[in-house]
């Protein structure tokens, strides 16, 4: 199987580079590490590259990108999953600092690419904006939820740390609780992208300068029940979701099967389960989920 340890980057078309780009430096507090023609790089400083934005017709997440151990043969990888119906791609230098790529159509039109792990980018010195410390996690609209599951558990390595329900499945390539999300919708399509916070005083800061920003909080401040991280919500300027959060639940050690112990926890040990869908799964701190989220 192969086994993925870490989420590297989302790629992103948009019918407006400029303002997309203003919004990653200058809001978000991302910098651009790379330029080649319309395609940018931004990183935040734990990543290499955390965004990838491609002037393209439409506003969409065209891929998300998987990171694999260093010491992984992507040709491997490649024929393992060609052995399991997928067609890979394999590709050279396609971008900066990647000597190898695969991508592949995954499940409910996600396009996936695996390359190995890679350094930080030493040039990721946020002078602007909020300054998030990484890219978390993407939540993706999907049709069919369990057979999405199946595909990034018993092909990519992902193990299942919650689900809502039978409709929203969290699951976890390392110790962060969540770096990707599947969510029942009408519409396969990206739902919403998350970045870390260092602390609840960054979001603070955060609120802060998007207030000066006239940019709405969409949802939040609150603490998710499942993941139990802080958050809040705004709009990127192509109208996509964007999460800011922090204290997200760890499982440092996987042979415990239990996420680390917090005081705001619900279950000692809180372990993976199936959590019934309810005002106070989706937050403890009582704002409800709005209607925009179930799109
Ligand atoms: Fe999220």
């Amino acid at each position: 199987m192969i086994q993925v340890s870490a989420i590297g980057h989302a790629t992103f078309e948009t019918p407006d580079l400029g303002r997309m780009l203003d919004y990653y430096q200058q809001v978000l507090g991302l910098v651009l590490v790379d330029r080649r023609g319309d395609t940018a790089y931004l990183a935040s400083p734990l990543d290499y590259h955390s965004v990838v934005l491609k002037q393209g017709a439409l506003a969409r997440c065209a891929q998300i990108t998987l990171q694999v151990p260093q010491n992984t043969d992507l040709a491997d990888a490649a024929k393992l999953l060609t052995a399991n119906g997928v067609s890979p791609e394999i590709k050279s230098d396609s971008e900066p600092s990647t000597a190898e790529m695969i991508s592949f159509d995954g499940p409910e039109d996600i396009r996936v690419a695996l390359i190995r792990e890679r350094a930080v980018s030493q040039k990721a010195r946020p002078s602007a904006g909020i300054g998030p410390r990484k890219l978390g996690h993407i939540a993706f609209n999907v049709h069919d939820v369990q057979g999405g599951v199946d595909f990034f558990v018993k092909l990519l390595g992902f193990r299942v740390s919650d689900w809502m329900g039978d409709f929203f499945a969290f699951l976890r390539c390392g110790p962060d609780h969540h770096t990707v999300n599947l969510l029942h919708g009408k519409k396969n399509k990206m739902h919403h992208i998350a970045f870390e916070a260092r602390d609840w005083d960054h979001i603070k800061s955060a609120c802060d300068f998007l207030g000066k920003q006239k940019i709405p909080l969409i949802w939040g401040p609150g603490r998710h029940g499942v993941g139990h991280n802080i958050f809040i919500y705004h709009h990127t300027p192509d109208g996509q979701i964007m999460e800011l959060y922090t204290e997200l639940d760890q499982m440092t050690d996987e042979a415990s099967g239990a996420f680390d112990p917090r005081p705001w926890h619900e279950d000692n040990p809180q372990r993976p389960k199936v959590w019934q869908p309810g005002p106070q799964t989706s937050n403890i701190w009582g704002i409800p989920t709005p209607q925009l989220f179930r799109e």
